[in-house]
């Protein structure tokens, strides 16, 4: 009996794909920061029993038409917005995802950003870089207090569960919002429900860490943006389209709103040139939310293990469909 053969559109440490060997056949894309062009990921899944994807792969039905044996795609990601998830379901793949291993590393960086933010800490820190810090100010690179602020989070499912925790420690009255009440979070975090328009109104920072779906696409935008505080930040670690970003330039540009905190982008990876990156208030990073060594290497594992469990016949451990 031949193996199956799965292809990770990645080099990925080998250490990390042990549980897949013994399964398969393994072949990894040959570069690490490079995403596998489409006409290879076609080609290659026309043959595969598995993928192994990342959030720059597109799995949809001109894919799935053309790989009759793909049993599992297991992305390397909570998020699963680049993945067709009812055309796998029709195709009979199951869709793997990796929750748990990246909440604290993900709800670690969306804290960093809105202390960034808060705390103009990029703007600041190329004033120095730039060789223009002369003379100390007293209301130089003043920004807003975090200790004892209000933050509403939008999407209060694991990761945000995590960074209301996070903001407990800084004293901050911690609101949410998201599709089914929290009640265990509400009790355990001391967390309180508010509806979109209340929370957008009364939070200093609103922090997103919902997914992408047709729902959520652009659930902030001009209207959004127009009922915060001129002097909240909005903070993004979900995923760029939940945001209007021509919206959200312009209410920065015309100080509607203090700053923003962006690791995700509508357009990713986002151009140096885009109208957003020239405001000194908006804080940018490269999608890296949940990149610490060791939980990459945990969702590297984990997804390995999802796809070993599909062709094992064992069922995948953190299986979106079906
Ligand atoms: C995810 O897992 O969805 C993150 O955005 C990747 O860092």
């Amino acid at each position: 009996m031949t193996r199956p053969y799965v292809y990770v559109t990645r080099k990925l440490p080998d250490e990390h794909l042990e549980s897949l060997r013994e399964h398969a056949e393994v072949e990894c894309w040959e570069k690490a920061d490079e995403p596998v062009p489409r006409n290879i990921l076609l080609e290659k899944a026309a043959g595969a029993d598995a993928l192994l994807t990342m959030l720059s792969d597109q799995v949809d039905t001109e894919l799935l038409e053309q790989a009759p044996n793909l049993k599992a795609a297991a992305n390397l990601a909570v998020g699963f917005d680049n993945i067709d998830v009812d055309a796998c379901s029709r195709y009979g793949v199951v869709v793997c995802n990796t929750p748990d291993v990246l909440t604290e590393a993900t709800a670690d960086l969306g804290f960093a950003l809105l202390m960034a933010s808060a705390r103009r800490m990029t703007e600041a820190e190329q004033y120095i870089k730039d060789d223009k810090w002369t003379q100390w100010g007293p209301y130089m690179f003043a920004g807003a207090d975090v200790y004892g602020a209000s933050l509403g989070i939008i999407g209060m499912g694991r990761i945000g569960e995590a960074v209301a925790a996070r903001a407990s420690g800084f004293r901050m009255k911690v609101s949410y919002n998201t599709r089914t009440r929290r009640k265990q979070a509400e009790n355990e975090l001391g967390v309180t429900y508010q509806d979109k328009e209340t929370l957008l109104k009364e939070s200093d920072f609103v922090m997103l860490t919902a997914p992408l779906t047709p729902e959520t696409k652009h659930m902030i935008g001009r209207n959004e943006l127009a009922l915060m505080k001129p002097e909240a930040h909005l903070i993004n670690i979900g995923r760029g389209p939940l945001v209007d970003e021509q919206a959200l330039y312009e209410a920065l540009k015309n100080k509607e709103l203090a700053g923003a905190g962006l690791d995700v982008f509508e357009e990713e990876p986002i151009r140096a040139s885009h109208p957003l990156l020239e405001l000194p208030q908006v804080t940018a990073l490269p999608h890296i939310g949940s990149a610490t060594t060791s939980t990459r290497n945990e969702m590297i594992r984990l997804a390995a293990r999802n796809i070993a469990g599909v062709l094992s016949g064992e069922g995948a451990l953190t299986q979106v469909n079906g």
